[in-house]
């Protein structure tokens, strides 16, 4: 016969999660066989130990969980952290703390269970590693191509143009390039060129010598030459005015340009990436943009899709900008409810991945639990809550249900309300909430 005190060891050993209780001296008073295996300490090793001497966590000193849950007789569930197993290895793992009573209700010890994450921990790694390449994250097959193309593209002194809606990546994708380039240790120099008017943008590009109007009192070096040796990047070129369109088509042709007020040439050794929300060859068809200017920078066309075209990328996003944010606040928030993920998934993000960044920093000035909810959400995403569609949609099913069952029974309340299990009076007052009364 299996004693009661074996049986409870069989039962243990037979846990997957690994357990061990301690008395209220913090000494191991049980270990079970997943215990041994995850930290590799025995159990005649474990048993009579401090626990802390044993399951060596990083937050034993000052933020042990089983001291938080004796103190506070709350039960602490799946709590990530690390520990170092006998061998010094450190292993993450997910526990769960509970409080240990004798028959009288006093605290005698507690319990810790724990989980090895290193499986799953090393999988996230390798999708992580799989589909994010230079901060870049994405699974979109069309992305994903890039990230295959972008290191040969960077090592070209090619001439490269992003298109894409406004907040889709664009900067992003030119840091890369610049980061992989062999210029990568010389300067990016970005311009917005849609931000100022005609005059302004030319001397900002090509800089002026002193004397080139009233104000030039002395040489001002423009963005080409601060550029030298790096990349510029220009962006909003489609915003670019005629003049200087007809200017900047010389730098790329011939490598030179003339700063204001000045009549030698200068030599440009400058990589150009540029980048547009607009469609360019629209307005080449318009003549608003140069046709020769436009083939001489769409050497390279990288096209980004916006966060519509590639909603399998967004559990990915927020993941990513969670883990940021974790970063930059100390917060030790682990995801998105249910709830929240259905809104992110089905929003159409005018503002592209930009937009849901913004969502997440704002949830995150607003949550301060371990999970961002419906509540944290900003207003506008908030009245686009699914549970009300759902639960409208629940009592239209059962509204149809009911008229069937009635349809079915010839109408007979007895018998529809008797194959429905429901009494006959809350039949009748459904039919009547229904209006079918
Ligand atoms: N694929 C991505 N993975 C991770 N973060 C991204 C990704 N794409 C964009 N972001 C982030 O979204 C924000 C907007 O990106 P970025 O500034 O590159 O967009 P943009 O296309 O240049 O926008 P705009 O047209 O408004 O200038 C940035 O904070 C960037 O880090
Ligand atoms: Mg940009």
């Amino acid at each position: 016969m299996v004693r009661e005190k074996d049986y409870f060891n069989i039962i243990l050993d037979s846990i997957a999660d690994g357990v061990f209780t301690v008395d209220k001296q913090w000494r191991i008073t049980t270990f079970n066989k997943a215990a041994e295996r995850i930290t590799g300490f025995t159990r005649e090793e474990a048993i009579g130990q401090y626990c802390y001497e044993i399951f060596r966590t990083n937050v034993c000193l000052e933020r042990c969980a089983l001291r938080e849950t004796m103190q506070s007789g709350q039960d602490i569930i799946n709590k990530e952290l690390n520990i170092l197993d006998k061998y010094n290895r450190e292993i993450p793992v997910s526990i769960s703390t509970a409080v240990l009573r004798d028959e009288k209700g006093e605290i005698i010890g507690g319990v810790e269970t724990f989980r090895d994450l290193s499986l799953i921990k090393e999988l996230d790694k390798e999708i992580h590693e799989k589909y994010s390449f230079q901060d870049i994250i994405s699974k979109h097959p069309s992305i994903v191509n890039i990230f295959r193309i972008l290191p040969d593209i960077a090592r070209s002194e090619a001439t490269v143009l992003i298109q894409g809606e406004s907040g889709t990546g664009k900067e992003l994708i030119a840091q890369a390039i610049h980061n992989l380039s062999p210029r990568k240790d010389g300067p990016l120099v970005k311009v917005n060129c849609g931000a100022l008017p005609e005059t302004l943008l030319e001397s900002e590009l090509f800089g002026y010598l002193r004397g080139a109007f009233t104000d030039a009192k002395r040489d001002k070096p423009g963005r080409f030459k601060l550029a030298e040796g790096g990349t510029i990047f220009l962006d909003e070129i489609g915003d670019i005015p005629a003049g200087i369109q007809a200017k900047l088509l010389r730098v790329l042709e011939n490598k030179e340009y003339e700063p204001l007020g000045g009549t030698s040439t200068i030599k440009a050794d400058v990589r150009v990436v540029t980048a547009t929300n607009k469609d360019l060859e629209r307005l080449v068809k318009l003549g608003q943009f140069r046709e020769d200017l436009y083939y001489r920078l769409n050497v390279v066309k990288i096209e980004l899709p916006s966060l519509r075209e590639r909603r399998m990328d967004i559990p990915l996003l927020i993941e990513h900008f969670i883990e940021r944010f974790n970063k930059k606040t100390g917060k030790e928030i682990r995801g998105v409810s249910d709830e929240v993920m259905k809104i992110l998934l089905n929003h159409p993000y005018p503002g592209n991945i930009r937009e849901l960044e913004n969502i997440i920093e704002h949830a995150f000035i607003l949550c301060k639990g371990p999970q961002i909810q419906w509540e944290h959400l900003p207003s506008y995403l908030r009245n686009q809550k699914p549970s009300t569609t759902e639960r409208r949609s629940i009592r239209e099913i059962e509204k149809e249900h009911i008229i069937n069952t009635l349809q079915r029974c010839s109408g007979n309340m007895t018998k529809a309300a008797q194959e429905l299990g429901i009494h006959r009076t809350t039949l009748w007052r459904k039919l009547k909430k229904m209006g079918s009364i």
